[in-house]
């Protein structure tokens, strides 16, 4: 298959065979995220594996009901490390101030991506699959204290990854022409916005399963697992917020907003934990 084709066939997987993944696969996704862009090429980034199944089972205990990273053989942490790159800084007579700093702070963030979707596209070359765990952000402190992860040092993504048992058909996805803009920014007017998005996930109608199939696929692939509470849960919550469309099942229900915006602090008390500070 071609690069394109990969991108274009990749679903994020999130129920694995219990396989393990070959030491010289393992190594070649290490080495595609070690070649990742940089900014600077600075390189502030560290990877915690997670493979043995004591550590997988701790992983697991701290991100909450996603058993996909339990059943992964393969987890990696992406760290942003701005530790290493202080004590060499040090060691060679220069201050370095990453986590004072916002820029460096952007850029890293982004560097560690490059590195985690290296890794995601290698793993689709060799018929693995994989899904990023974005909440392992909420759980920061937890993660440097099971993992020992030092000062400076940020657990902001994770990935699990394994030979795929089932992929999802399809994830919607907006049509290319709503993101794209040619020269200039257009704006939408409301009509081509709310169409764009009904087109994306079709209609919001009382087919729960179909509906959630394309709008919260986590909850039914964990139910095909083992955290069939969180299925019930859900559904039951879309009667009691008398959930009427996409957005509000996204804002109301999946990320309230007040409940993100009052998640920042908890966010910034993290990052103040591990000795960041804008
Ligand atoms: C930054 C980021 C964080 C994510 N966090 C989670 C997560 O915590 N749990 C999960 O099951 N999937 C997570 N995903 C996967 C998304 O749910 C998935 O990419 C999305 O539904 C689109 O599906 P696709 O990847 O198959 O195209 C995350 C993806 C990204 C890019």
């Amino acid at each position: 298959m071609t690069v394109f084709e990969l991108m274009i066939n990749r679903r994020s997987v999130r129920v694995f065979i219990d396989k393990e993944i070959p030491e010289d696969v393992i190594e070649k996704l290490l080495n595609a995220a070690n070649n990742a862009p940089s900014g600077g090429n600075i390189q502030p980034i560290s990877i915690i594996i997670v493979k043995s199944k004591e550590t997988r089972e701790k992983l697991a205990k701290i991100i909450g009901p996603q058993p996909w990273v339990k059943n992964a053989p393969l987890s990696m942490i992406f760290c942003l490390d701005f530790y290493r790159v202080k004590r060499w800084a040090a060691l060679s007579k220069i201050d370095f101030q990453g986590e004072h700093s916002l820029g460096h702070f952007l850029i890293g963030y982004a560097d560690i991506m490059c590195a985690a979707q290296n890794v995601v596209m290698t793993a689709e070359s060799f018929q693995l699959g994989s899904v990023y765990i974005g909440s392992i952000q909420g759980t920061m402190d937890k993660i440097r204290e099971c993992f020992s992860i030092p000062k400076y040092v940020l657990p902001l993504m994770l990935v699990s990854i394994g030979y795929p048992k089932s992929k999802p058909e399809t994830m919607p996805k907006l049509e290319k022409n709503i993101i794209v803009h040619n020269e200039k920014y257009r704006i939408l007017n409301d009509d081509d916005i709310l169409k764009a998005y009904n087109n994306k996930y079709g209609e919001f109608d009382e087919d729960v399963d179909a509906y959630l199939e394309k709008a919260y696929i986590e909850v039914l692939e964990a139910n095909k697992q083992e955290s069939g509470n969180w299925l019930k849960l859900v559904k039951k919550r879309i009667k009691s917020l008398d959930i009427q469309n996409h957005a509000q099942f996204l804002f109301k229900l999946r990320y309230p907003t007040e409940a993100m915006v009052k998640q920042t602090e908890l966010l910034f008390q993290q990052m103040r934990n591990a000795g960041f500070k804008f």
